[in-house]
């Protein structure tokens, strides 16, 4: 009984929930038994995991822009969801270069036009609100930043998400605090990878793209390192702190860090190698280093995850090697084998991933 069946039959809104991983949300609530609505502006990518997954016909979605208040508002007032998570967000960092003012008011416009909605709720309602590791103002320090470090953010992207967790906790203690129905908290992990991402300037979808052309692909930064881990693993943590919120055995208004294994800082090289081993290419001739970096991104940046771990006994699942086995199959199966049901495929490697999680004794699979 996962996340202690407090999903099934729920009414679950999942913003965002055309992007990648508001998708694989929407596809392991399903698999819960929740009723799922969704709310997002656009289907992002072309391919798209929603459209590979055939969610809009598991999904009960709108269309709209998280900016427009009264929209939000009459959405959820509609609804009269029973969780809410709020993944919606600009979340590419080039394209923060690109637009920054669009960038800045869909993450943090959008979060408080979400929690003005939050405001008008007078039913029961748990809520996880969705930011990043980089809302930590990044010292580029060697340490794991903790939930008590300050919010910050050099560039555009880093800086609306910081701005976003402000407003966040401003709503909350001006507001929300004082709701005794509203259950809230919030969700920061790094960067994500899995089957089922198409978004541009992620490395994963750079090498499947090419190795299923039978082409080498072209990397920048191959030495820097990202603590990778499988987009089911945040999942987990925010639908943990859901359950865990849910039933008041979390602390509420709090936000929780959710990070891989220390094993999962890789290069992006050992990445790119391991992914083509994995696609049956020669590891030696997969990837070519082109050192063109367009933009700066701020480096080095580790979570500490003993808060998870001590008040929602979450730690992540999967070792590295499972996590680019899967990632593997998922991108070989619609590249290579088609007729392939990407939905199903999906929900075994959910399955495949709790049954892992329930041999580790964590809470929420057992
Ligand atoms: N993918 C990662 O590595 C990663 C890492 C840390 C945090 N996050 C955060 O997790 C969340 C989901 O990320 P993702 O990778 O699925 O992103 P994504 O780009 O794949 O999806 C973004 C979603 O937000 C929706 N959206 C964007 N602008 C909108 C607007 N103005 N109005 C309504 N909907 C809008 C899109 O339609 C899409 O459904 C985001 O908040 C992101 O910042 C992602």
């Amino acid at each position: 009984m996962a996340f202690n069946n407090v999903y099934k039959g729920k009414k679950v809104l999942v913003t965002g929930n055309t992007g990648f991983k508001g998708s694989w949300l929407s596809v392991w609530l399903n698999m819960l038994g929740a009723e799922v609505y969704g709310f997002s502006n656009e289907i992002p990518t072309t391919p798209s995991m929603f459209e590979v997954c055939n969610l809009a016909d598991k999904v009960c979605h709108r269309f709209g822009d998280i900016r427009d208040k009264e929209l939000m508002n009459a959405y959820i007032q509609e609804i009269k969801p029973d969780f809410i998570f709020h993944l919606a967000a600009q979340a590419i960092v080039s394209t923060s270069y690109e637009n920054p003012f669009d960038t800045i008011t869909t993450n943090v416009v959008g979060t408080a036009s979400v929690l003005e909605a939050i405001r008008n709720i007078t039913w029961e309602c748990t809520c996880v609100l969705i930011t990043s590791d980089k809302a930590y103002d990044n010292v580029e320090w060697i340490w794991g930043y903790r939930e008590t470090d300050a919010v910050g953010g050099k560039d555009v992207y880093s800086g609306s998400k910081g701005a976003a967790e402000l407003v966040i906790k401003s709503y909350w203690k001006s507001f929300i605090a004082a709701m005794p129905n509203i259950k809230l908290g919030v969700g920061r992990a790094g960067n994500v990878i899995g089957g089922g991402d198409w978004a541009k300037d992620r490395i994963i979808v750079d090498c499947v793209k090419a190795f299923s052309q039978g082409e080498t692909v072209e990397i920048r930064c191959p030495q820097s390192t990202r603590p990778w881990q499988h987009v089911l693993e945040p999942l987990s943590g925010y639908l943990t702190l859901g359950w865990y919120l849910y039933e008041n055995k979390s602390e509420n208004g709090e936000p929780y860090n959710f990070g891989p294994r220390a094993e999962q800082t890789k290069t992006v090289f050992e990445l790119t190698q391991d992914l083509a081993e994995r696609w049956s290419l020669d590891k030696n001739k997969a990837a070519k280093i082109t050192d063109n970096i367009p933009f700066k991104e701020a480096s080095l940046l580790k979570l500490n995850c003993d808060k998870a771990l001590a008040y929602l006994k979450w730690h992540s699942t999967f070792h590295y090697d499972q996590c680019v086995n899967v990632i593997a199959d998922w991108y070989k199966a619609y590249y290579l084998e088609h007729e392939v049901d990407m939905f199903g495929l999906t929900e075994r490697q959910i399955a495949y991933y709790m049954k892992e999680a329930a041999g580790e004794n964590l809470d929420w699979a057992l």
